[in-house]
């Protein structure tokens, strides 16, 4: 694992938004795995100051993101769908139908699931996946105990992450109970991988990831067997590695 040390969330961000630009430049039809959550909120805005300033176009781009709850609409403010539209794609180039995101709000969940796995397959696999990671491990909606052989499946959300993405809504009572998330299979697929870690919060998660034993009940630890993975970390983050 190449594990970057940034001096503070700016430059972590900063940094991401480097490997994502020049990715795009050199394939301009690259496929890119992306995340939400607070951690790469700066990532996105780098972008849209990159993309303005002429930098890069992301007119043949196609993404894919890790994950949806289930049973918000397009339009709720805190759906997945609309923080990407909020904080990216109404602000680049990229065409509507090639942003993609799980289909948490139709009747049918497990064939969106099914239906997800195959565009990813159709695109031609993810060149660059970016993720964050759950204190408890979770990357995408894995949580712990998800099997690593898991593809794009619906999840029941673990308590201590609605927990965590309660401050996000009115109350804990209005985090979803379930989502729809790429699997641990899916994210080990991807060509490249880049985990951003932010904050003092993530440094024993951070440091679990790179020198604990590999097992499911911290699904970050495959990433340890995926041959091209680099972690951004803040100075926060990286407080617990020895490196
Ligand atoms: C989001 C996602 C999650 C987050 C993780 C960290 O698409 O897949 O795994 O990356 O929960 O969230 P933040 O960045 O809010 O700490």
């Amino acid at each position: 694992m190449n594990i970057i040390k940034a001096e503070n969330y700016k430059e972590m961000s900063q940094l991401a938004a480097k490997y994502l630009i020049k990715q795009v430049n050199e394939k301009p039809n690259s496929v890119l795995g992306l995340a939400t959550g607070s951690t790469p909120e700066g990532l996105y805005k780098e972008i849209i100051h990159h993309y303005t300033e002429g930098d890069v176009s992301f007119k043949e781009v196609a993404t894919f993101n890790l994950d949806e709850y289930v049973g918000l609409s397009k339009d709720n403010d805190q759906s997945y769908y609309y923080y990407m539209h909020n904080l990216l794609f109404d602000h680049i180039d990229i065409k509507d139908e090639q942003a993609n995101l799980p289909n948490g709000n139709t009747e049918n969940l497990q064939e969106a699931c099914k239906q997800y796995e195959s565009s990813i397959q159709e695109a031609g696999g993810i060149d660059i996946q970016i993720l964050g990671i759950g204190l408890n491990g979770h990357i995408g909606f894995n949580e712990p105990g998800t099997s690593f052989a898991s593809q794009t499946h619906i999840v029941e959300l673990d308590e201590s992450t609605r927990k965590a993405n309660a401050r996000f809504f009115d109350s804990i009572d209005d985090v979803p109970a379930q989502a729809i998330t790429m699997g641990i299979d899916s994210i080990m697929q991807s060509r490249q991988i880049i985990l951003l870690v932010s904050g003092s919060q993530k440094a024993e998660a951070l440091e679990k990831l790179v020198n604990g034993p590999i097992t499911e009940k911290f699904p970050a630890s495959i990433l340890q067997k995926h041959a091209n993975v680099t972690i951004i970390a803040d100075h926060d983050a990286a407080a617990k590695l020895s490196v």
